[in-house]
């Protein structure tokens, strides 16, 4: 009989166990997966966790901002934040291979981890003192796709499990790894998590670098994040956003096609929305999101994003495709 309260009891005694009196740190990526991991962590070991927030210049408008503030008054966890744009878009020049970005992008985030180390030991007041401990938001689905459940295939190497570099020095604590996400939902909101939090929908650590299909660029990442900001506003001022598991804005960019703006011929590039209802992600069905949202989406993208001159619909459930394109 599948209850949170024994979950959360039963993970917190076997971290406390596992960990002794080390120090731990813990990826933050904003989305429900790991703010839960992270505060179960807290609730096993208090200040031995600190949570490292990531900036890799992949993320969408204004979400460092509520990772900062939002998740630290939440829970009074220490977070330090480490601005590695510039090298995760260094690391991913030129490549547009996802299976390709997703290893780059998994193995740049363990390398900022283990910089961000030092700054952990130091705060912490025991110099020394190496962290022996990583806690990621892993959870059941994530393992099954990247290959790690019992003989399934490398569907796609989520960048916190198969996207790791093999030579990772932290032994890692993955509380959620048997769970699926309506269950990490129910656990955040026993723990007292805001609604706000437990209610996210996801998004990928990857971000927006497996979201433009072709190289990254930061023009290419400026663009699709004013298009994604569009789409995210248009659907909650609907007030869809719990009826949608969630909806992908994907950037076309080596697609180009002919348009008419202001009486001048355009030559753009697509962009595609990508809406889908799910359970757990395993499976998902394309969401029948209403005309009248889908035309405001589109009118306000092709108007207000230069170089976007048509908006498509992704219509195709999972399987055969699957949620994000790359
Ligand atoms: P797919 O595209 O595999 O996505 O159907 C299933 C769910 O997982 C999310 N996703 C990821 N989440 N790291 C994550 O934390 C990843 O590398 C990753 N890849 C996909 C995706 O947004 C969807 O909710």
């Amino acid at each position: 009989n599948w209850d949170a309260s024994n979950i959360i009891a039963d993970q917190v005694a076997k971290i406390r166990q596992q960990v002794g009196e080390h120090q731990v740190i813990c990826g933050l990526s904003g989305g429900v997966d790991s703010a839960v991991a992270a505060t179960l962590v807290h609730k096993a070991i208090g200040d031995q966790l600190t949570c490292v927030f990531v900036d890799h210049g992949l993320l969408r408008k204004g979400e460092a901002d509520q990772v900062k503030h939002d998740f630290v008054a939440a829970t009074g966890i220490k977070l330090i934040t480490v601005d590695a744009s510039e090298d995760f878009l260094q690391a991913l020049k030129g490549v547009s291979e996802p299976e390709h970005k997703r290893k780059i992008i998994g193995e740049k985030f363990i390398r900022t981890f283990e910089k961000a180390q030092q700054q952990v030991i130091e705060e912490a007041g025991k110099t020394g003192k190496e962290v022996k401990f990583l806690v990621q938001g892993t959870l059941y689905p994530d393992v099954v796709e990247s290959g790690g459940g019992d003989g399934a295939a490398n569907i796609k190497s989520h960048h916190n499990v198969g996207g790791l570099p093999k030579d990772v020095k932290f032994q890692l604590i993955e509380p959620l790894r048997t769970l699926f996400k309506d269950e990490v939902r129910a656990i955040g909101s026993q723990m007292g998590l805001p609604d706000d939090i437990v209610w996210r929908q996801p998004f990928p650590g990857p971000g927006l670098g497996i979201r433009i299909i072709g190289d990254i660029t930061k023009e290419r990442l400026d663009l699709l994040r004013e298009a994604d900001a569009i789409a995210r506003e248009e659907l909650s001022t609907a007030g869809l956003d719990r009826d949608i598991w969630q909806c992908p804005v994907v950037l076309l960019a080596n697609v180009h096609s002919v348009g008419v703006q202001g009486d001048e011929r355009t030559y753009g590039s697509p962009i595609v929305l990508r809406p889908v209802s799910s359970e757990d992600a395993m499976t998902a069905d394309w969401s029948r999101l209403p005309y009248d949202v889908l035309a405001r989406i589109s009118t306000r993208i092709t108007n207000e994003c230069r170089g976007i001159n048509r908006v498509v619909l992704d219509v195709t459930s999972k399987p055969p495709a699957t949620i994000e394109w790359e």
